[in-house]
């Protein structure tokens, strides 16, 4: 009885599954800050996840932002040229982040 309990739930899901709208998830449009290229960084990190990823780190530092979008071409296989990294890279330090000073 169990099992066939089992049975009809298995298959009264596959059924749903059939009919079931697709899952749409909800996109955040964050805003970007202007200028500075940040043309650029809207074409290559908002193909995978909203700004909303940039927003939560909060201000960081040139060697993180440099690591992070080395590790979104690296190994989440970002197709972003050697160049616009770069560029990027500036471009997150200035607006989400700071320059490390030695010392003081
Ligand atoms: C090829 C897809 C892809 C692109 C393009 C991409 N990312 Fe990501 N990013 C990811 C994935 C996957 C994660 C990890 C998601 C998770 O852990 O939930 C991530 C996470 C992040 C995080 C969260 C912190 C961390 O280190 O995991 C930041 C910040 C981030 N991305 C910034 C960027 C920036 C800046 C760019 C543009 C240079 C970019 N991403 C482009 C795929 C991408």
């Amino acid at each position: 009885m169990k099992k066939l309990f089992l049975i009809t739930l298995i298959l009264a899901s596959s059924a749903f599954a059939q009919v079931a709208k697709p899952i749409e998830m909800p996109y955040v449009d964050y805003p970007m800050v202007k200028g500075d290229h940040d043309e650029i960084a809207q074409q290559y990190c908002l193909i995978c996840h909203s700004w909303g990823y940039v927003l939560n780190q909060g201000k960081k530092s040139r060697p993180y932002w440099t690591g992070t979008v080395q590790k979104m071409v690296n190994e989440f296989k970002a197709p972003i040229a050697k160049e616009d990294q770069q560029t990027i890279i500036n471009y997150l330090v200035k607006h989400y982040g700071y320059e490390v000073t030695s010392g003081h």
